[in-house]
């Protein structure tokens, strides 16, 4: 089992935690390149952060955590580069799958896979089959992601049913569109983490943000800390969520 962070997550009051916290890692290059180093160096360190912030989700016994690891545009950096995060992905669940089982985490994929390698793709289905009746966080990882792919999956697979007489147009209701997502299931995005300093969403998770609260911080994913993590779940707490009503 992973150990407590102690002290730490006494600083967050349980009863204002979001219930799905989704994040854009970002900064790796820009983290390497500061210090001389190989931008896959940032991708490197990168694995390292998301270890750890998996490992506060869980003994914050947090809902659902969602991470973008490999958008639908990433495809068109070098090839090099591809390769390597398709190794480091594949290197990461081969290492680290059992240790999320052990430690309770159901991991769920959410893009498309039939672009991945075979073997990779493989390892994918094992790593769901593995924690497939675990009841501990829910971590969505993000790859080959793009909110208005999915959006685009959903809209075709309604469209289908449509014209198999299974459903009329006006029955698409926004549960039913839900339930066509890859988060199926699973909450809507309360709080959304981008590190690295850009204040844009890069085509992340689109539908479920739609009332999320949006937490900006400069740090480079690298060095982004269970510490800091914690500070934007103590600041969501604090934040007036009004969903379009006068309350609160
Ligand atoms: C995020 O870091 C990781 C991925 C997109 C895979 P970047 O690689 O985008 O790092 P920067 O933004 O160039 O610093
Ligand atoms: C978003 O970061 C994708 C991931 C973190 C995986 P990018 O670095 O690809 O986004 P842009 O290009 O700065 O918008
Ligand atoms: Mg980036």
């Amino acid at each position: 089992m992973w150990e407590s962070d102690g002290g730490l997550l006494a600083r967050v009051d349980k009863t204002k935690m979001p219930r799905h916290v989704a994040i854009i890692m970002d900064g790796n290059g820009r983290w390497a390149n500061c210090r001389g180093l190989l931008r896959n160096a940032g991708h490197v360190a990168g694995v390292k952060t998301l270890k750890n912030i998996l490992k506060t989700a869980v003994n914050l016994k947090l809902e659902a955590l969602t991470v973008y690891a490999f958008s639908t545009e990433n495809w068109k950096r070098p090839h090099t580069e591809v390769d390597f995060l398709m190794h480091l992905f594949s290197d990461y669940l081969e290492r680290e799958k059992q240790e999320m089982h052990e430690n309770n985490v159901r991991i769920k994929f959410l893009g498309r896979t039939e672009d991945f390698a075979p073997a990779l793709q493989k390892l994918m289905r094992e790593s769901i089959e593995l924690m497939k009746n675990n009841t501990g966080v829910k971590f969505n990882v993000a790859a080959d992601y793009g909110g208005q792919d999915e959006i685009i999956r959903a809209a075709q697979k309604l469209a289908y049913r449509v014209k198999a007489g299974e459903l009329l147009p006006e029955d698409i209701s926004t549960q039913l569109f839900e339930d066509e997502l890859d988060t199926f299931g699973q909450p809507p995005v309360d709080l959304l983490i981008r590190t690295g300093g850009e204040l844009r969403v890069s085509n992340f998770l689109l539908w479920q943000a739609a009332y999320a609260e949006f937490w900006f911080t400069d740090t480079n994913w690298p060095e982004f800390t269970p510490e800091e993590f914690i500070d934007a779940l103590v600041d969501f707490g604090k934040r007036s969520r009004r969903f379009g009503t006068l309350n609160n």
